[in-house]
């Protein structure tokens, strides 16, 4: 087992177990790491919670508001609490607002902003004091490749997607030193709720787009995220690996 002893947080757990929240929380758990699942909604943090307690680790549901300081200090304080120490942050609670830019209303552009990239920054702020003290930890933040490509439709979530990958590098060279490594995930499409409400057309002509020919899963996304968290990736920090079936290449 790649991650035996370590202690995770996953932000955001999904409507159902296609969730991506949901498959990096077992993934890790399989690797042999304890998760504490925060989310807005605790009702699906607590169905992630049973699936690593049935996979023979320490679980912890949270309800937690990326976007609210006190909240995330908080809910960070309870993991510490727990398990005494935090060796992973997956930040990966996300939403979406789409609508064309002159049909954008400001609290769309805010909500994304403050879920996708401020949500990242609390998190990560909360975790790094902790980590900084251990000197080792390893943050993920799940952004997508529409954070590298753009979207019509979705400016507010490309922004905050792209945003991420500013944050990120910009932490990896700021925690390095304390040796935390700060990585980022961009998956492309991925079958879960976010994407169910894709009309039948796109969905085919994305596919056709896609080299692999398929969605993609959220084990897919995992073991990407598992990988950057191992030692195998100990000299891997400031890295955007994309996880979309080839649809991105740069
Ligand atoms: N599904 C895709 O195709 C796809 C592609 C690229 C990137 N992503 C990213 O992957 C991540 C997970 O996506 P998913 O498809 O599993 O979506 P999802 O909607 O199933 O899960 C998102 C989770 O975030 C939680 N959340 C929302 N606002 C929150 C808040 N303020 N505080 C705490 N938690 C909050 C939700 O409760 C939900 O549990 C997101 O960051 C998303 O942007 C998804």
């Amino acid at each position: 087992m790649r991650l035996e002893g370590k202690i995770a947080v996953v932000t955001g757990a999904g409507k159902d177990s296609r969730g991506i929240g949901h498959g990096i929380a077992v993934a890790l758990a399989r690797e042999g790491a304890d998760v504490a699942i925060a989310s807005h909604t605790l009702a699906n943090a607590l169905r992630v919670a049973d699936a690593v307690q049935e996979m023979g680790r320490r679980a912890l549901a949270i309800e937690i508001d990326v976007s609210q300081a006190e909240s995330v200090e908080a809910g960070i304080a309870e993991v510490i609490e727990a398990f005494g120490r935090i060796d992973i942050l997956v930040n990966n609670a996300g939403i979406t607002r789409d609508a064309l830019l002159v049909r954008m209303r400001e609290e769309d552009w805010d909500a994304v902003l403050d879920v996708n990239l401020k949500g990242a920054f609390l998190c990560s702020r909360a975790v790094a004091k902790a980590m900084m003290k251990q000197r080792s930890g390893c943050i993920v933040n799940i952004t997508s490749i529409m954070g590298l490509t753009g979207n019509a439709g979705q400016a507010n979530y490309a922004s905050a997607k792209a945003g991420l990958i500013g944050l990120t590098k910009s932490l990896a060279r700021e925690l390095g030193s304390r040796n935390i490594r700060v990585n980022a995930v961009a998956p492309g499409w991925i079958d879960t709720a976010m994407t169910d409400s894709l009309p039948e057309s796109v969905r085919e002509s994305i596919l056709k787009q896609i080299p692999l020919g398929r969605l993609g899963t959220a084990e897919d996304v995992a073991g990407a995220v598992v990988f950057l968290c191992s030692d195998e990736a100990s000299y891997i920090t400031g890295q955007v690996l994309t996880v979309d079936g080839g649809l991105v290449m740069i």
